[in-house]
């Protein structure tokens, strides 16, 4: 009978961790690259003084003391991640990625590896990350963990800012006589175990990694280590080269990424509660900003800095639901599609459905006489305003169409009432399959 049960949990073994070697990079992704939409957390005890998140350590704007001491106001006392989950979801997000631990060394979960956390640290007194992965999971989004591989609070990680003796908060039982780096390779890799252990995300987005090699980090050991612990783990760019996706930040790539990419912005200039930065982006830059990162075939991760009670300031919760609801209008074009037309068949973003039969035209400008799309080889069926079914004519006029060049589609122009304060998009209906013309033009060498 023991026999029969070593054999079977041997089976089970054998065969789940070969079942784990299956998960390509592809599979692994597959979630993430329909995605379109996550939102960004940075939430910690900068939102206090409403200062930069961990960097005015860095740039000495204030002491290691007076910036701890930020946790005695950093209350929690508002925290309400089921709401937080509700608006995300209902303004189309799918995953959302909060800071677990910024460069600043603040666990926002009950880490045992150090005391610098805000169970032990703060008026909050409790896990502030285990309610909102609930949540989030509670209404079908993935979850994503932030984690900042450099602290800047840990003994054993070197500073350019001058800082008290830290070693109270991190019990080091029997490491006393090991090597400081070997310490905290050890600590981080323990904080990840936790992590993992305790919440098991969907996507670990990952920081600071530029401070160290890849070597140093032992990068590579750690993506095995959460590869083996889920095998449908995604991670960021940001563990040196061994990231799943690129993620580029503040600056939109003007040319578009190759494979999987996820664009990170702030909504005014700081990642964290800033109160003081009323530099917000209107909303029509970020609905601007999210079209465009889509019809490149990336996700916008939009980010928001809760105050340290965890409410949502009203400006970001504005500029959420507004993208939100531009999305509602507009989700034909958005879910269920890839990167749209290379550069020259239109003047603007464009989507494609999976199917490849449908192309989502994006005006940023109202249209004038008529909107041109070039090089399409197919014959249309229809076109039509998303948001209002207003159906557009269209007619060919150029080309060469016996030498396979198609003429210019003239699309006739919505009536005012049909356009989108923000983005109007025109889905345009093909008979089938898209075929593009790619030609630089030559002589017509036999004419009709
Ligand atoms: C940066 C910063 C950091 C911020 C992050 C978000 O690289 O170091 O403060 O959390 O980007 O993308």
């Amino acid at each position: 009978m023991k026999h029969w049960k070593v054999l079977l949990a041997l089976f089970v073994f054998v065969f789940s961790s070969s079942w784990a070697q299956t998960n390509t990079k592809n599979d692994r992704l597959e979630w993430f690259e329909d995605a379109k939409l996550g939102v960004f957390i940075h939430w910690g005890y900068y939102g206090v003084n409403g200062i930069t998140e961990s960097w005015s350590l860095y740039h000495k704007r204030i002491t290691y003391e007076d910036y701890m001491k930020q946790g005695d106001e950093f209350t929690a006392a508002n925290y309400n991640p089921k709401s937080w989950a509700d608006l995300f979801k209902k303004i189309g997000a799918q995953y959302v990625v909060m800071t677990t631990k910024h460069h600043d060394g603040v666990a926002l979960w009950d880490t045992e590896l150090s005391h610098l956390n805000v169970v032990d640290k703060t008026p909050a007194k409790r896990d502030l990350v285990a309610p909102y992965v609930d949540a989030l999971r509670d209404n079908g989004l993935k979850v994503g963990l932030y984690y900042s591989l450099c602290d800047w609070s840990h003994p054993d990680y070197d500073v350019v800012f001058p800082r008290p003796n830290t070693k109270k908060d991190y019990p080091q039982r029997g490491q006393k006589k090991m090597d400081a780096w070997k310490r905290f390779v050890l600590f981080y890799q323990g904080q990840m175990r936790e992590l993992s252990s305790q919440f098991n995300p969907d996507l670990y987005w990952f920081d600071g990694d530029w401070e160290k090699s890849a070597e140093q980090w032992r990068s590579r050991a750690l993506k095995d280590s959460l590869l083996k612990w889920n095998p449908n783990v995604i991670v960021n760019s940001r563990l040196n080269q061994y990231g799943d996706y690129k993620t580029p930040e503040q600056g939109i790539p003007v040319v578009r990424p190759d494979g999987p990419w996820e664009f990170c912005m702030t909504m005014n200039d700081n990642w964290g509660y800033f109160p003081s930065d009323t530099n917000y982006k209107p909303t029509s830059q970020i609905i601007r900003t999210f079209v465009e990162v889509i019809s490149n075939g990336g996700n916008l991760l939009l980010n928001i800095g809760p105050k340290p009670d965890g409410t949502i300031a009203s400006e970001q919760r504005e500029r959420l639901e507004s993208l939100g609801e531009w999305i509602k209008k507009h989700k034909l074009a958005v879910y269920g599609t890839t990167a749209g037309l290379p550069y020259g068949h239109f003047y603007g973003p464009t989507l494609l459905s999976k199917d490849h039969k449908k192309i989502y035209l994006c005006l940023f400008e109202d249209p004038k006489n008529y909107i041109q799309l070039k090089g399409i080889q197919n014959k249309v069926k229809s076109i039509k305003v998303l948001g209002t079914n207003e159906e557009l004519s269209s007619e060919r006029n150029g080309g060469a169409a016996w030498n396979n060049i198609p003429g210019i589609l003239r699309i006739s122009i919505p009536k005012s009432e049909s356009l989108d304060q923000y983005v109007t998009v025109i889905e345009v209906s093909l008979e089938d399959e898209l075929i593009l013309y790619r030609g630089h033009g030559n002589a017509v060498e036999l004419n009709n």
